[in-house]
């Protein structure tokens, strides 16, 4: 059997379904909690100093203290971290610690050759993650007086010598009894150990202190929504402010803005309530909210399987997935047990196959929690063992490659980058100034839409290889990265796997099958897999389960830790409830979603909002459930600014048109064209015909003077889409035309058109012919597409208008709808003869033409389409229909046209059929 997703979760995922798939993942957490919490602190000596007052009962102390009552050091500031290893296997290394080089290792497999980037990610995701650890954990900043020297390796870029690494300060109370007892070294977390929002609101009083408003429960902030600044750094005021970047700027900038709204929303609810009630409020339901959005939204983006996901929500609501029925099955559980005590229990025939699950049937909390959630559980639980975050959590943390390069800036809704800004310049002070000059919407937005980078060898970003830290001098952060584990006592990669309860790996091509990692971590580790560092062969592991943005080693340390945070705090279980929280702080923290925290502080990036159900993913054109009922030009607008500019080409990106393909102009492609309802081509629609071209949003005003009813009277909110049939280098320049009309509360009707069926030959001007809905068959098809068209339709070469006259554009139905029969698109005075004839490529006319130009006249007739095999009579019978059309308005542009890849590819134009009118 293969090694990977060893545990039995995983295994199962495929067969067993999502519900016992959790279920087994409750269990295999229970194991690990059984078998993997260590705890060396001794809490009695600091609990000596420790008096919980009446308002710890109900709310959160600034330095950690007094969640657990009855151990009221439990997961306070400045105590120990645990381990998830026995404590044997976490001794810090000494003889091996420089070996192999650290160096060597960041020079050859860690640092980036090219960005490689996590597509299923934005760069939001990797700028929280950080700001979660900065709440969870810090080391602090090491030893001024004790340094770790690493020689550089040949051919370094440093030249030769060593580098000098601060070694982590151990404990500083660590007592002789512990050496007696062979304790390995500790060092102690500056922040709390709780998910209490330490980032922001500080681990001490003091910070507090300073941070507070003092008034209505609000935390400082300056008038122009920016933090308060420290007058030397220039980084921002706020709870916990190492390693400073812009990512970090927003973040904290967005949740002390969202602590401010709950606070006021607190203040007006319950007026007679002190600041420090309001405030004490504020900052349960905002930590909350933190630790909520971490746990449906953040884990479920990097860890996108459909078990995991659904897994995260059972940590929060349990599988029955929400608040209520949460409560309603914390009642219900009592039944489930009763069951599973039964001999014949239903839960036990289902799932109690595996020996390892029967055995934690017998448990039940496992059940309970996957049943009900974590969050709100019963009691808070910490297994037996004191809570504390591990050196084994932090070491899977080590998440640097998830850092672009450069923060690249783009307009709202655009897709061009308009400031690509070296990361590095975004550190420290500068931090605020970006965010001052560019805008938190703009920001946002451009962290919406780029990638970070993926979680993998040679993916580390140049910059923190070379990082200046003020005080520290330069580093290399990933020759730090390794040598921490070391250090701390983290085992090495296989010997963390076996730690754990996974399979250890037996050869080195076990974690890739890239022969040139493969050969380099053989020379660097000696060909011995057991000297694999930790950080190392996690990065290393390709074989990942579907959608997993890392691998199983860190996974199975982040199923039993996500969990704890939540299930350990008693804000999280007992008190999580609106007698705590209050009533309205509670609903906050249910209904809340990090769409919504964005959406509140930054109402501009509504439209490109729209549709996004996770803030984390890359944000794109997402079609809402209800987009029909929306208003025309709201949905016109989201088009516009969520697809076609999102996905502009750049100037030198444009593709070149291709030939026709028509080997694609296959059945199934014509039949979408005529059956499918949808401004959005359905997943796989290919265009093999009119595959390139530009669009633009267009008003049609009508003359007012002419029988036709619906979209005919008017349509303010259209988009046009100009491309030609396929490259003229091959069959001729074919104009062709697709106008959609948005509708209020109604799906868009839509008109093709064309000159002819084969174009205008060597004319390249795509102005120079009148343009309609109806062309004459020709008896040199050569694309055939007649005929194919011809097996849907009766009159392959008409497109009918009457579902256009049936709605006005403000939705209303017609009673009588009177619809013309040929549409004619003339082109006006101010286009026609403006571009050149000859070869070129006419998308770069269209881009010329300002937003306002009138660029058609319409005409349309009623006359019955009659047609004729004898091209003499077919010509007359054309003539006649011409002559008898009236105009009936005018098409302007209401924007410059755009080539995009939405409106090369993703826009959809429906053919309505002569059989559906
Ligand atoms: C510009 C962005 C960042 C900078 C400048 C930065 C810098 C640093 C520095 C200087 C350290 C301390 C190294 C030492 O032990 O001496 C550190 C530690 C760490 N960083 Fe980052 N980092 C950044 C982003 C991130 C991100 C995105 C993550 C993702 C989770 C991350 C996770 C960690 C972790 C887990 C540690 C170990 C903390 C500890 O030992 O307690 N960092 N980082």
């Amino acid at each position: 059997m293969s090694i990977w997703v060893t545990w039995p979760g995983l295994v199962k995922f495929g067969t067993l379904g999502i519900t016992a798939g959790l279920l087994t993942l409750a269990v295999e957490r229970n194991e690990l909690f059984e078998n993997n919490l260590f705890d060396f602190e001794r809490w009695d000596e600091y609990n000596a100093d420790i008096d919980c007052n009446e308002r710890s009962l109900t709310a959160r102390m600034e330095d950690g203290t007094c969640n657990i009552l009855e151990n009221p050091a439990e997961g306070s500031a400045n105590r120990r971290f645990g381990r998830n290893v026995e404590l044997d296997a976490a001794h810090g290394e000494t003889d091996t610690l420089l070996s192999p080089n650290p160096r060597d290792i960041s020079n050859s497999l860690m640092a980036r050759d090219e960005f490689k980037p996590a597509p299923t990610l934005n760069f939001i995701a990797a700028a929280w993650i950080q700001f979660m650890t900065h709440d969870w954990f810090s080391h602090g900043d090491g030893s001024t007086t004790d340094y770790i020297d690493v020689e550089l390796p040949a051919g370094d870029s440093r030249g030769t010598g060593t580098m000098s690494i601060r070694r982590t300060l151990p404990d500083p109370t660590r007592i002789a009894a512990e050496d007696e007892a062979g304790l390995p070294d500790a060092y102690l977390n500056e922040n709390t150990h709780w998910w209490d929002g330490s980032q922001i609101y500080g681990s001490n009083l003091e910070t507090l202190n300073t941070l507070r408003e003092f008034q209505g429960g609000r935390m400082l902030v300056n008038s122009d929504g920016s933090l308060p600044r420290d007058f030397f750094s220039g980084v921002p005021k706020t709870g916990f402010t190492d390693n400073w970047w812009l990512g970090l700027s927003m973040l904290h900038q967005l949740f002390v803005k969202e602590h401010n709204a709950v606070a006021e929303m607190l203040a007006a609810t319950y007026p007679e309530k002190d600041d420090q009630w309001l405030f004490d409020k504020a900052r349960l339901v905002t930590s909350a909210l933190m630790a909520k959005i971490h746990t449906v939204e953040w884990t479920p983006a990097i860890i996108a399987n459909p078990v995991t996901e659904r897994a995260m929500y059972a940590n929060w609501w349990g599988l029955v997935g929400n608040a209520e029925a949460r409560d309603k099955y914390g009642a219900e559980f009592d039944k489930l047990a009763e069951d599973l005590a039964k001999s014949d229990s239903w839960v036990r025939r289902i799932l109690g196959l595996d020996p390892k699950m029967s055995e934690a049937l017998d448990n039940g909390k496992a059940i309970e929690w996957a049943v009900t959630g974590l969050a709100g559980a019963r009691n808070s639980d910490n297994a037996g063992v004191p809570f504390t975050l591990t050196e084994e959590f932090v070491a899977v943390y080590r998440m640097h490659p998830l850092l672009r390069d450069t923060v690249d800036v783009y307009d709202i809704g655009s897709n061009v980058v308009s400031e690509s800004i070296p990361l590095t310049e975004t550190r420290d002070g500068d931090a605020e100034d970006i965010l001052d000059d560019q805008g938190g919407d703009r920001l946002w937005y451009s962290f919406g839409v780029t990638l970070p980078g993926a979680l993998t060898l040679r993916n580390y970003p140049e910059f923190l290889r070379d990082l200046y830290v003020p005080g520290r001098g330069v580093i290399d952060l990933a020759t730090i990265d390794i040598i921490r584990d070391r250090e701390r006592g983290v085992p090495r990669y296989n010997e963390f796997r076996r730690q754990i309860g996974l399979t250890p790996i037996n050869d080195f091509t076990d974690l890739t099958d890239d022969a040139e990692i493969v050969s380099e971590l053989r020379r660097l580790y000696d060909n011995d897999v057991e000297k694999i560092d930790a950080l190392v062969g996690q990065l290393a592991e390709t074989v990942r389960p579907e959608g997993f943005g890392f691998g199983e080693t860190a996974f199975q340390i982040f199923i039993m830790n996500a969990s704890r945070r939540i299930i350990a705090d008693r804000f999280y279980t007992a008190d999580y409830n609106p007698e705590t929280y209050t009533q309205e702080g509670y609903d906050w923290v249910e209904n809340t979603t990090m769409v919504d925290v964005l959406k509140r502080h930054y109402p501009a990036l509504d439209l490109s909002l729209v549709g996004v159900d996770n803030a984390f993913k890359p944000w794109g054109l997402n079609i809402p459930a209800d987009y029909d009922n929306w208003a025309a030009c709201d949905k016109q607008s989201l088009l516009w600014t969520n697809g076609v500019k999102r996905t502009e080409y750049a100037a030198d990106e444009r593709p070149e048109i291709p030939p026709v393909d028509i080997g694609g102009l296959i059945s199934s492609v014509i039949s979408d064209k005529v059956k499918y309802v949808g401004d959005v081509a359905p997943v796989g629609h290919a265009k093999p015909i009119h595959p390139h071209g530009a669009m633009a949003k267009v008003a049609f005003n009508s003359t007012g003077n002419h029988p036709y009813t619906g979209v005919f009277e008017g349509n303010e909110c259209g988009l046009l889409r100009l491309s030609v049939t396929g490259d003229p280098a091959d069959r001729g320049f074919a104009p062709g035309f697709a106008w959609k009309t948005l509708i209020d509360g109604q799906p868009s009707e839509n008109i093709s058109a064309l000159y002819t069926l084969s174009g205008q030959a060597d004319n390249h001007d795509f102005f120079a012919n009148e343009l309609s809905n109806y062309v004459s068959l020709e008896a040199n098809d050569t694309l055939g597409s007649s005929l194919l068209f011809s097996f849907v339709t009766s009159k392959p070469t008409l497109v009918v208008a009457n579902a256009m006259a049936e709605t006005q554009s403000d939705g209303s139905a017609e009673a009588s709808p009177v619809s013309p029969t040929q549409v004619y698109f003339v082109p006006t005075a101010e286009v026609r003869g403006l571009f050149a004839e000859g070869e070129h490529d006419f998308r770069d006319d269209l881009l010329s033409l300002p937003e306002g130009t009138k660029l058609y006249d319409v005409y349309a007739t009623d006359m019955e389409i009659k047609s004729s095999i004898w091209p003499s009579r077919q010509q007359r019978l054309q003539d006649e229909r011409r002559d008898d059309a009236v105009k009936i308005g005018e098409m302007v542009l209401t924007s410059e046209f755009t080539t995009s890849v939405f409106g090369d590819s993703g826009v959809f134009f429906k053919h309505q059929r002569y059989e559906d009118r």
